[in-house]
């Protein structure tokens, strides 16, 4: 199926109108498959623009964030085609975006601004919006912008966009020793893609150590880039002139695995995930241990089996290997119907704490000063109606929905939809009373 021109608008609306109604208190059992990992997906799919022949990506999730990426792509007259999950990337007619008519697409999407990296690598200059994407702190860029000028990139501002220029004879980005300030997956990202194809050897130091920056590395190195050190803290890079197209498999998504662990949790159930990765998920596995839930490993499942009364802990979110940021809010919504009082601490993003208001509205007793959440566990949270403010915020409404009693709604579906591939449907799947209208 090709991506037609109108069907992120019309995707839009009809996301807008869109809620889950959850009859809270039903046990789930059986089997989840995991996802590809949207944090990952989005990524190899900017990495293409580097590619002079075909990308294949499998096991892509059919999210709407890949469906504005491969809008985006479009706009640099990439041809894409999808079936079920799979995405056909062409490069052959390749350009770099240059009218205004898409600024709503990159701004829709954080992620659209990493391509800066890759289309500097391939065209010598690039002119882009700032990024969009979920409202959870200031995210500035600076990381990016100051270690693309070691590159010899220069950068004008104007009207909300950005242009960026290669200032080296060649227009060709010149390798260089790059000293991250603090870890950043974007930056750390942006920067190896536009070192694959860059001058010279390039070293990023305090890089990011995420299981998708491994994912990136993975596939840049089967186009035929020289990447070395992804998952440490130090990453080396020796560019090459060209990368050619390959057939990848997208990671599995280490966030929604998270996510139906927490919901097995929430609500006292067993399940088990497949085509999911637990050693993505340790620092996760282990906090879910200490509140009282035992996991079984097998060569192709990860089960849960939580104790009927969970205790609280306490967390603070950090970059991997720590605990997620991305699954602070679920994880929270978890504390609210535990045994004891749990502080969440919030590390990684300064404004992610919009969920509290909401879970307060369902009974839950939590409290937020200097970005750490007091969570004093209730016996029942109570159906309402609710409305998630992002991504994250808004699955972990919905988990607080499957353990609450009564009906909740859970409005702010077209955030979910961004980054869960068929939510309702897999919880529906494991016996859940949820339903999209
Ligand atoms: C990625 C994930 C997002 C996750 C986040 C942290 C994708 C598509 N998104 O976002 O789901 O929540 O990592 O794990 O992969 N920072 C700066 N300057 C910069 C860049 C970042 O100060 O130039 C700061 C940010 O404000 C934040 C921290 O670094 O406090 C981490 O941000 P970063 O890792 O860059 O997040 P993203 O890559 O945007």
């Amino acid at each position: 199926m090709n991506i037609k021109n109108n069907t992120i608008r019309s995707f839009n609306k009809v996301f807008d109108k869109k809620y889950l109604e959850i009859e809270g208190g039903e046990l789930l059992k059986g089997n989840i498959k995991i996802s590809g990992a949207k944090n990952s997906v989005l990524v190899l799919m900017a990495a293409s623009i580097l590619s002079e022949g075909q990308i294949n990506l499998f096991n892509v999730p059919r999210i709407s964030d890949v469906l504005i990426m491969s809008k985006i792509l479009g706009a640099m007259g990439m041809n894409i085609k999808t079936n079920s999950n799979h995405l056909e990337i062409n490069t052959e007619k390749i350009s770099p975006p240059s009218q205004d008519l898409f600024f709503d697409l990159f701004h829709a999407l954080r992620v659209s601004f990493f391509c800066i990296g890759p289309l500097l690598a391939r065209f010598g200059k690039a002119r882009i919006p700032l990024p969009g994407g979920c409202l959870i702190g200031s995210r500035p860029i600076d990381e990016h912008i100051n270690s693309l000028k070691k590159f010899g990139v220069i950068f004008k501002y104007k009207n909300n966009y950005l242009s960026a220029k290669v200032t080296t004879p060649n227009k060709r980005l010149l390798g260089s020793s790059i000293n991250f300030k603090c870890k950043s997956v974007g930056a750390t990202e942006t920067l190896l893609m536009a070192a694959s194809l860059a001058k010279g050897t390039t070293t990023l130091n305090n890089a990011a150590q995420e299981p998708e920056i491994i994912d990136l590395a993975n596939m840049l190195n089967l186009m035929g880039a020289k990447v070395k050190g992804a998952g440490s803290e130090c990453i080396t890079i020796e560019g090459v002139e060209t990368l050619k197209g390959c057939d990848y498999t997208v990671m599995s998504d280490r966030i929604e695995a998270g996510t139906f662990l927490i919901a097995a949790a929430i609500t006292r159930s067993n399940i088990s995930l497949y085509q999911c990765e637990p050693n993505h998920l340790k620092a996760v596995i282990n906090k879910l241990e200490l509140c009282g839930c035992k996991f079984e490993y097998s060569k192709h499942f990860l089960r849960i089996i939580p104790n009927q009364i969970l205790n609280s802990v306490n967390i603070t979110t950090s970059p991997f290997p720590g605990f997620p940021t991305d699954l602070q809010a679920p994880f929270m919504a978890l504390m609210a119907t535990t045994n004891g009082t749990s502080e969440i601490k919030e590390t990684v993003f300064e404004n992610r704490m919009h969920h509290v208001k909401e879970l307060n509205r369902m009974g839950a007793k939590i409290t937020v000063r200097d970005n750490i959440a007091k969570v004093v566990g209730v016996n029942n949270l109570q159906g309402r109606e609710v409305i998630g403010s992002d991504l994250r915020a808004t699955a972990a409404l919905a988990l607080a929905g499957l353990s609450a009693n009564g009906k909740t709604i859970v409005k702010g579906l077209e955030h979910l939809e961004r980054g869960y591939e068929n939510f309702s449907e897999k919880f529906q799947e494991i016996g859940a009373s949820i339903l999209k209208k």
